[in-house]
């Protein structure tokens, strides 16, 4: 019964110094909407009100805003989900980095190939992606950059391949996004400017990635994938409490504490290392009983500000 509504008023904050830009900038991080017909409006006053309270300077989309990218044939889910973008579009910029259920529809049974997974992968969706951005005014970054006072943000694409974990296997792929990291700095896309803060957003966190020597000028990283909002905040504190933090199977079939799941860490080089637990409402990806021990999160917003 509580899997359908967002339940609490989970705000993180995390304030991120030494960054570089003159005046202080504040990011909102959302995501893992996974707009669904099941999915209600409460979902966009949760939104809309948590946004208005935060004021944010720029509003990042982690990614899975749809729960199937075959959701575009549906009109009344097309016109749900640009309700919700230009909810986020009317208080602040808003850029939008894509999810694997953006891309891929979701599947129960683990695919048998590569052939066969990428059966799952909608055709022309960066097109259908671009298009519905454009509409309600929210910049897509498909490895591109977006400045604003001072910041500079790179949004990665991390394409259906990034997702395919291998035969029979679910989940991610660090050596196809190892190997795309390394393709964007060899081809020069990747460059730091002096003076300036520079934010790198992904949909599934890339952990030890992050310390590649192609990601070594960021001073944020900032991720969604892990999902929130399936329970009331009262559930997700006591397994918090309880070292669960919210979820036990992590991306790149990892298990939490060895893989990061949400909240926010300082890497070596001294970059914060953010993950937004987003605010899914219902999710038919995972096999249950799993979908409910791995999702034992409340719906967040996260509120990031940058200073000198
Ligand atoms: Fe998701
Ligand atoms: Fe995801």
């Amino acid at each position: 019964m509580f899997l359908k509504e967002p339940l609490c008023c989970c705000t993180p904050k995390y304030t991120v110094i030494h960054t570089g830009v003159k005046a202080p900038v504040k990011v909102a991080l959302t995501g893992d909407w996974h707009v669904t017909r099941i999915v209600s409006d409460k979902q966009r006053r949760f939104l809309k009100q948590k946004l208005q309270a935060i004021q944010p300077d720029l509003i990042i989309l982690q990614g899975d805003l749809f729960d199937t990218p075959h959701s575009f044939d549906d009109l009344r889910l097309v016109a749900k989900l640009k309700k919700n973008l230009l909810a986020c579009v009317k208080i602040a910029p808003t850029v939008m980095v894509i999810g694997n259920h953006d891309q891929v529809e979701p599947i129960m049974t683990p695919p048998k190939s590569r052939i066969d997974y990428l059966k799952h992968a909608r055709k022309n969706v960066l097109d259908e992606w671009r298009r519905i951005c454009k509409e309600c005014g929210v910049k897509l970054l498909i490895d591109e950059w977006f400045e604003i006072k001072g910041l500079r943000i790179f949004g990665m694409w991390q394409g259906p391949e990034a997702y395919f974990a291998g035969p029979g296997k679910r989940g991610e792929s660090i050596e196809e996004m190892r190997r795309h990291i390394k393709e964007l700095g060899q081809e020069g896309v990747l460059k730091f400017r002096p003076k300036k803060a520079h934010w790198f957003a992904a949909h599934a966190p890339i952990n030890e990635l992050s310390n590649m020597k192609e990601l070594a000028g960021f001073n944020v990283f900032s991720f969604g994938h892990t999902h929130g909002g399936c329970v009331p905040i009262v559930v997700d504190a006591v397994v918090d409490a309880c070292g669960g933090h919210g979820g036990i199977v992590a991306p790149f079939q990892k298990w939490f504490p060895k893989h990061f799941m949400r909240g926010q860490e300082t890497l070596p080089n001294g970059a914060s290392f953010i993950v937004n637990a987003g605010m899914v409402m219902a999710q038919g990806s995972a096999p249950k009983p799993l979908h409910y021990i791995n999702f034992i999160k409340a719906a967040e917003i996260t509120e990031v500000i940058l200073r000198d």
